[in-house]
């Protein structure tokens, strides 16, 4: 994940503060951290399971709370900084085609605007029953984003190649057959 070196957008210096390759190690951990916390919440959303539920729900909750607190104490140019998706980013990239995809920060933002609201919606349906079913929903459309993020990720480190090698083969069997 070398990559979460450069999420937000664009590639950002370390300046101030912690070193380049501790920020890394932080978000990495950050990451591992908010990751498992919602797949253990996903996994034990029912009555059975609720204590493990409501446990992992607010580790989620906490580390997005830590991950605004790293956000507002860090230097302008950190890592540790909010992921932003400027228009002029996203213009220069349909423009030229090259430098860093704008769907990185996009799927960040998405990623962390989605996870806070169904971590939020859960706490407070541990108060307000009313608010269990957009909870559910919030989850749902969570995942979603979520498997675009990993499908993504998978895509951009490693998974063009093959991807692009696979659909080579599909078209050349084609091919072969209409021939
Ligand atoms: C196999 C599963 C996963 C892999 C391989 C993965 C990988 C990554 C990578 C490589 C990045 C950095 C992208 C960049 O360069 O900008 C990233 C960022 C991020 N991921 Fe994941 N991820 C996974 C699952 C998840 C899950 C389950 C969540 C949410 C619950 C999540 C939330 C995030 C967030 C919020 C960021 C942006 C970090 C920030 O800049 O604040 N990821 N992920
Ligand atoms: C961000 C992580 C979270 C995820 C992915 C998540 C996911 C889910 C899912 C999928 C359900 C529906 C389960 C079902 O009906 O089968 C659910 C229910 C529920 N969640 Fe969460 N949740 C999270 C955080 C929280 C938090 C922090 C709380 C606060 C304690 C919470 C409280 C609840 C409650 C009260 C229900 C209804 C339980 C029931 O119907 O028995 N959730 N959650």
């Amino acid at each position: 994940m070398a990559a979460l070196s450069q999420s937000g957008g664009q590639t950002r210096r370390a300046s101030g503060g912690l070193k380049r390759p501790a920020q890394i190690a932080v978000l990495r951990l950050w990451h591992a951290l908010l990751a498992g916390g919602f797949v253990v919440a996903w996994a034990t959303g029912d009555e059975n399971t609720y204590a493990l539920h409501q446990f992992s729900g607010y580790v989620v909750l906490a580390a997005l709370v830590l991950r605004a607190l790293m956000a507002a104490f860090s230097p302008a140019e950190s890592l540790l900084r909010w992921p932003v998706l400027r228009r002029q980013q996203v213009m220069d990239w349909l423009r030229r085609g090259s430098g860093r995809n704008p769907l990185f920060a996009g799927l960040a933002v998405a990623l962390l605007l989605t996870v806070a609201a169904t971590a939020t919606s859960g706490a407070v349906a541990d108060w307000m029953t009313w608010m269990e079913h957009p909870h559910e929903a919030a989850s749902d459309v969570t995942l979603a984003v979520i498997f675009a993020h990993v499908a993504f990720v998978f895509y951009q480190y490693g998974g063009r190649p093959w991807l692009l090698a696979q659909i080579r083969r599909i078209k050349d069997r084609f091919g072969g057959k209409s021939s």
